[in-house]
């Protein structure tokens, strides 16, 4: 007998091309899910970015891909998509992507404010919902801190105003984690996104912590060093326990190293490619790293 649950996840898995021979059974469950601390909303840990990935020609063979990345994706459960309008035309790929296919519903949708004053942020926010082609933004960030006392204002009212359901501020770099960990305690937001990898765990001191402390759910960029840890792992073979975490691949050991942070709530990773996305929405599942596991891993790369 296969119950009703194991079948839909066994389905999900047949979808995004993992349900191969091979597969271990571990992987016959469901993509795992954390929760929002603001709201108790459980997000599956496994998201995606749009930075380069979804910035294609439209009619492109990149474009076509991009129609199988997003069904893997969400043939496993995954929901969480993050983009910015100032990834050229990344909002307007992703929107018509999104509308084509009837998905917009499944989508926890994020992206930000990228402005210098309140009139441009008002003014890009109308454009992102054009261009993303939806009426309300489920999560709206201020980028890298950007002008971010008045952009966060303006979050504020538009969440209050019911355009948006959750705010967040984010960076990418090290050197702003002081700063990013200064507003975060001052304002509370409901989300911070922050880089975390296994190169790159200077998150680990205060901003981790913090979000833990006050409540605020963590998304993880850059958890592949914007693809420069492939590099550095070439030819190299994954740990000797890998299979013992279920761990087929250096893309799901990094995306677990992410997630195994109690803090973190969902990873990003952005990839145009299909397979890499089946790969990527590995990571979701089975168990997560041990502190010996984690610490081996900080050692080869830091
Ligand atoms: N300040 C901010 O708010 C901020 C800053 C940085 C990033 N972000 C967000 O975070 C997302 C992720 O960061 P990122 O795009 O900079 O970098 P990333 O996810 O660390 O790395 C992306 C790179 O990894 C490659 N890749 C993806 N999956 C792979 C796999 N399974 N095997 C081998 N290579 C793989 C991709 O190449 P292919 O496409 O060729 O597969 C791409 O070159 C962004 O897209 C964006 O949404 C936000």
């Amino acid at each position: 007998m296969i119950d009703r649950r194991t079948f839909i996840t066994a389905s999900g898995l047949a979808a995004i091309g993992a349900a191969l021979p091979g597969t271990p059974l571990w992987a016959a469950q469901a993509l795992q899910q954390r929760a929002i601390p603001a709201s108790g909303e459980m997000l599956p840990v496994i998201g995606m970015g749009t930075s380069g990935s979804f910035e294609v020609t439209p009619g492109s063979p990149e474009q076509q891909a991009l129609r199988d990345v997003l069904r893997r994706f969400f043939a496993a459960g995954a929901s969480v998509i993050d983009t910015s309008p100032n990834y050229s035309n990344a909002e307007d790929v992703l929107g018509d992507l999104l509308a084509g296919q009837d998905l917009r519903a499944k989508t926890f949708l994020a992206t930000k404010l990228a402005a210098d004053n309140r009139a441009a942020g008002e003014a890009q926010f109308a454009q992102s919902l054009r261009r993303l082609r939806t009426e309300r933004i489920d999560l709206l960030q201020v980028h890298n801190l950007r002008d971010w006392r008045t952009q966060l204002t303006l979050a504020r009212e538009l969440k209050a105003q019911g355009k948006v359901r959750y705010i967040g501020v984010t960076h990418f770099l090290d050197t702003a984690h002081d700063a990013l960990a200064d507003v975060v305690a001052e304002q509370k937001p409901d989300f911070l996104q922050i880089n975390y990898s296994v190169a790159s765990t200077n998150a680990e001191k205060r901003v981790l912590p913090m979000a833990r402390d006050l409540g605020v759910a963590v998304i993880v960029n850059r958890a592949f060093e914007d693809g420069k840890l492939f590099a550095q792992v070439a030819g190299r073979a994954l740990p000797a326990w890998a299979a013992d975490v279920g761990v087929s691949s250096w893309a799901q050991m990094f995306l677990k190293f992410a997630l195994s942070h109690p803090a973190v709530t969902v990873v990003i990773p952005a990839t145009g490619k299909p397979h890499r996305q089946s790969d990527n929405l590995l990571a979701g599942y089975g168990a997560t790293l041990n502190e010996a596991q984690r610490n081996e891993l900080k050692a080869m790369f830091g």
